[in-house]
């Protein structure tokens, strides 16, 4: 008798397990705990055709508009120099996704605000039309932006160095706490080898938190 919960015990205990905190193990997608909603995007189940992403823009997805940014089918073999962290999708980012829809900047939909956690992400120069190439080493600057303020509240600069010279893996960059309670997150291409239009990032696996207050 006495392994017997009562089920006032139980709740707590199940309200512990939720994964809500973003300390936390990566939960299960579209999960509403006490605290927010925690998202995996990882854009594969946006349509895309090989080789070709201006004319697919992520738009809006698991609640962020995503400027700047198209569906890439960058897991066909030959198709791509830098490799997708799942699927065959990334979200990609050149000169021509900034000329159509302009910089590129992430904001909640509905969400009041939205921790940003970490992501994979890589950067190949880019060639017309596509992004077959070659995977190049670059910088990429992440700026938070909170509480209404059109001021940044923290940058932070993340280096990708290619793991290899014909197909790269992913960098993966992980934010600190300045990077929660975002109304917006900017992210430019801030130095790289070749000059900044020939260079596109693509980015997988973006994990962020939601917050409804
Ligand atoms: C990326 O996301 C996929 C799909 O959820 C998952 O299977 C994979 O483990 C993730 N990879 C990393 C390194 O997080």
């Amino acid at each position: 008798m006495k392994f017997l919960l009562p089920p006032f015990a139980l709740l707590v205990a199940t309200a512990t397990a939720a994964p809500t905190s973003r300390n936390g193990k990566q939960g299960q997608e579209g999960q509403q705990g006490q605290q927010g909603q925690q998202i995996l995007a990882t854009f594969d189940d946006l349509p895309s055709l090989p080789g070709v992403s201006e004319l697919n823009p992520v738009g809006n997805y698991r609640g962020l508009k995503w400027q700047g940014f198209d569906v890439l089918q960058a897991g066909v073999a030959g198709i791509n120099a830098v490799l997708p962290q799942s699927g065959i999708n990334v979200a990609a980012n050149s000169i021509v996704s900034d000329t159509l829809q302009g910089g590129i900047s992430l904001t909640p939909l509905t969400a009041k605000s939205f921790d940003f956690q970490s992501l994979y992400f890589g950067c190949v120069v880019n060639t017309v039309e596509t992004a077959a190439s070659a995977p190049e080493q670059c910088t990429v600057a992440f700026t938070a932006y909170k509480d209404g303020k059109s001021i940044a509240h923290t940058t932070i600069n993340e280096p990708f160095t290619p793991t290899n010279p014909l197909i790269s893996k992913m960098a993966k960059a992980t934010f600190p706490s300045s990077f929660s309670g975002l109304d917006r997150l900017d992210i430019a291409v801030v130095q790289s080898i070749t000059p900044g239009t020939l260079t596109a990032l693509e980015i997988d696996n973006v994990s962020y938190q939601l917050n409804s207050k």
